[in-house]
């Protein structure tokens, strides 16, 4: 009886605990109200849930009528947070008030890469670190970008004489991707290693499984979602550990033997062309050429977050891609094809240059506007890290530590910055406004904007490039199951035979 008495004052001390813990969490939120001009907040029904399921469950409908009703700035409470979205007038402030609205922090609250990367300490070096080398060095990797791409289709596609059923596109893409972006990113003597190319495969998805957790505390307070989602990487397991030791057991012997060829070499060394160089280049990652004073673990963890910036988005971006052109095939693959064609003879079928790349200008646009939808209705969550609050150009205000969520379809659907049909896909839509895929623009958001839009944008669009050319030389491709849903797109398999 004693023991029944005990473990129901037991039960009865967690629940009284559970239930003050939501009133804490109720109070907290209710005193944080402000006296600011927030933005509307969009009615809902439900108290804690808010707009939560709506916002899983049909998140264009919701953000399309309350756009409709409230105008281009609105709030919404969605897993026990309020979270402002806004529109194409709005969305340009916070990409280009980088003191005000960081997507770094915003992303950080999502997958916590601050407590992953723990010894890339200087992100904003290693964000002009990659800015910087991108777009000085971009036109030397041309040649090995294109080796490497047609080795990764011969070993990953091959030569289909008859024809071979790719069943997960994403999947083998992002085999292929791998392959170049390792080689300019860790340098040819560490490219070829099967467990580094693995890691170049697999790192991005395998961190981002194990952020999916349900945010079912974020309901009584987003500060025990975020509890839960960083105890094991604050308790020291850290998924990224045996990857970075991995990384880490290649890298140092190469690292070594560059800085003594380096000294033996004086002025005849010449730098070889990979990030791995420019950290090895920056001062506070390499003092002298003394192996023993190198910051091996920051270049580990810059690596692993340039691989997590740059395969997933490459890849997934070159998948919808191709099948955008297998689902226009009639509308688009001739002429595209004639342009190929037309590029190869001029180039004597030798290695195409970077100036060649620059001429595929329908390909270009194709690109563009296939990167124009591919991002969900919302995204690139943004933190206010203003000191106190932020005071938006319409007037409306929001406190400091508010996710700013931005509306891409109110831009996307706007015929004046997009033109005609806006909804529609219409491939030399920016052809015909001379206007490349690297351009940052108010109607192109896929690579975010202002000072801090995607440093390596160049060289995803090149590789891309890169890779459609050759499969419109090389391939009839087409895709069996047209009819699935928009959704379930990335679940189609494709086709692909030999052309000749
Ligand atoms: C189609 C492919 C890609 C897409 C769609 C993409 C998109 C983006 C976006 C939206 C951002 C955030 C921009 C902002 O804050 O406004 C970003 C940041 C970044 N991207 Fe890309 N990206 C792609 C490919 C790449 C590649 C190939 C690289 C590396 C070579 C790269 C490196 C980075 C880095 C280092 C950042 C900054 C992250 C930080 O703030 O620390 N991206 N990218």
């Amino acid at each position: 009886m004693a023991k029944l008495i005990e473990i129901l004052l037991g039960d009865i001390y967690i629940q009284s605990f559970i239930i003050g813990l939501i009133l804490a969490a109720f109070l907290s939120k209710l005193s944080k109200r402000t006296n600011l001009n927030e933005p509307p907040l969009v009615y809902y029904r439900i108290p804690l849930i808010g707009h939560t399921w709506s916002y899983l469950k049909d998140c264009d409908k919701l953000i399309l009528e309350s756009r409709e009703k409230y105008g281009e700035t609105f709030s919404l409470y969605v897993f026990g947070q309020i979270m402002t979205i806004v529109g194409k007038e709005t969305i340009h402030e916070v990409l280009k008030k980088d003191q005000d609205f960081s997507f770094r922090e915003g992303i950080n609250m999502q997958i916590p890469m601050h407590l992953i990367f723990v010894h890339l300490t200087l992100t904003e070096e290693n964000f002009k670190m990659v800015r910087d080398f991108v777009g000085g060095k971009l036109k030397h990797l041309i040649s090995r970008l294109q080796k490497n791409i047609i080795n990764a289709i011969d070993f990953h596609i091959g030569e289909c004489v008859e024809p071979k059923v790719i069943s997960y596109p994403r999947k083998t893409l992002t085999d292929i991707i791998a392959i170049p972006v390792a080689n300019i990113i860790v340098g040819e003597e560490c490219c070829n290693n099967e467990d580094m190319l693995e890691t170049f495969k697999n790192l991005t998805f395998s961190l981002l499984k194990l952020f999916r957790i349900p945010r079912i505390l974020s309901f009584i307070h987003p500060w025990l979602h975020q509890q839960i989602i960083t105890i094991t990487l604050r308790f020291g397991w850290n998924p990224f550990s045996k990857h970075r030791n991995l990384i880490l057991n290649c890298i140092k012997p190469v690292i070594e033997k560059r800085l003594n060829d380096k000294k033996r070499l004086g002025d005849a060394w010449v730098d070889p062309l990979d990030a791995l160089q420019c950290y090895l280049n920056d001062p506070n990652v390499a003092p002298d050429f003394n192996p023993n004073n190198i910051n091996y673990d920051y270049i580990a963890d810059g690596i692993g977050r340039l691989i997590f910036a740059s395969i997933a988005t490459t890849s997934s971006s070159a998948t919808q891609v191709l099948y955008d052109l297998i689902e226009r095939k009639q509308l688009y693959w001739q002429e595209l094809y004639q342009e190929a064609q037309e590029i190869n003879k001029q180039c004597n079928g030798n290695e195409l240059t970077f100036n060649d790349i620059a001429r595929m200008v329908k390909l270009d646009s194709f690109v563009k506007e296939s990167l124009r939808f591919i991002n969900p209705i919302v995204t690139l969550p943004h933190k206010c890290i203003s000191k106190s609050y932020f005071t938006f150009a319409n007037g409306y205000q929001i406190p400091s530590g508010r996710i700013v969520g931005l509306n891409f379809r109110d831009t996307n659907n706007d015929e004046e910055l997009q033109g005609q049909n806006p909804t529609e896909f219409y491939a030399f839509r920016h052809l015909e406004r001379n206007s490349p895929a690297t351009k940052l623009e108010r109607n192109f958001l896929t690579f975010g904007g202002g000072k801090h839009a995607c440093p390596g944008r160049a060289l995803a669009i090149n590789e891309i490039k890169i890779f459609i050319h050759k499969v419109l030389l090389k391939y009839d491709v087409r895709t069996d199951n047209k009819e699935i849903e928009a959704k379930k797109k990335i679940f189609r398999t494709i086709s692909c035979a030999s052309r000749c």
